[in-house]
């Protein structure tokens, strides 16, 4: 974040900085509707179902820095924090998730700072969501400033099990009575049950559909 001034006051630290933030998760939500035009384009088909972009509210930003014992300030706003900038992929199949990772993490500009695969390793209360701290230049006047964006991608299972678990976390202030807790992780290995048996239904399908193709091939029928 060289470029933004130092000699500025906080508040237009502050702007130029959200601004920054803005305009990183505005280039990162073209990378990826691309991505997925492109995907539709070849393969007939859409892997993601939507995505989902937000700015950290001041109050967050404030919360989570006195969380951590940090100083309330810019450098620290950008230094200590990860996740002013989100943005949350949501797409039908685990495999989905890998592929998604995968060629954003292959762009050019784009610096993979540090991954959390909480599919391999889900969360001891059942969290599934593969996470991806990345940079992306953000190309001001000046030149270009490096921004750093968090990406979360998961299933729509998996977003599902995620929302209610939010909704429950902050209900109970993070203090869930066991039963609650329980049955969140029931829930979530159901969530795992479900991915997994529409991942094999799916390529089921895929299978169908290669043999059909190849059938029509074999007729020369393709264009009937
Ligand atoms: P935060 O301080 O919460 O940002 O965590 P972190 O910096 O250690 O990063 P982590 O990758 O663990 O979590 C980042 C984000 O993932 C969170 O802000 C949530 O959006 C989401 N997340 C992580 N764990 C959970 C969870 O147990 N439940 C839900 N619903 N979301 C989670
Ligand atoms: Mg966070």
């Amino acid at each position: 974040m060289a470029n933004i001034p130092r000699t500025f006051d906080q508040i237009d630290q502050w702007k130029s900085l959200m601004f920054l933030y803005g305009s990183a998760l505005k280039e990162i939500n073209v990378k990826i509707e691309i991505l997925n035009d492109e995907f539709i384009q070849i393969y007939k088909y859409n892997p993601i179902e939507h995505v989902k972009a937000r700015l950290k509210s001041p109050e967050s930003i404030v919360k989570k820095l006195k969380r951590y014992h940090y100083d309330v300030n810019v450098v620290n706003m950008t230094e200590k924090l990860n996740d002013i900038a989100g943005i949350r992929i949501i797409c039908s199949f685990t495999s989905d998730i890998y592929q998604i990772a995968d060629m954003i993490s292959r762009q050019k500009d784009v610096t993979v700072l540090y991954v959390k695969d909480y599919i391999k390793n889900p969360k001891p209360n059942g969290y599934k969501s593969y996470h991806m701290v990345v940079t992306i230049p953000v190309y001001l006047s000046e030149g270009p400033v490096e921004t750093k964006v968090e990406i979360q991608i998961r299933t729509v299972a998996m977003d599902f099990w995620a929302s209610l678990e939010h909704k429950i976390y902050y209900k109970f202030e993070g203090d869930a009575p066991d039963y609650f807790q329980k049955e969140l992780k029931a829930c979530a290995d159901v969530v795992d049950m479900l991915d997994a048996k529409m991942y094999s239904l799916n390529e089921a399908i895929l299978a169908w559909n290669s043999r059909d193709q190849g059938t029509t091939e074999e007729k020369g029928l393709q264009d009937a």
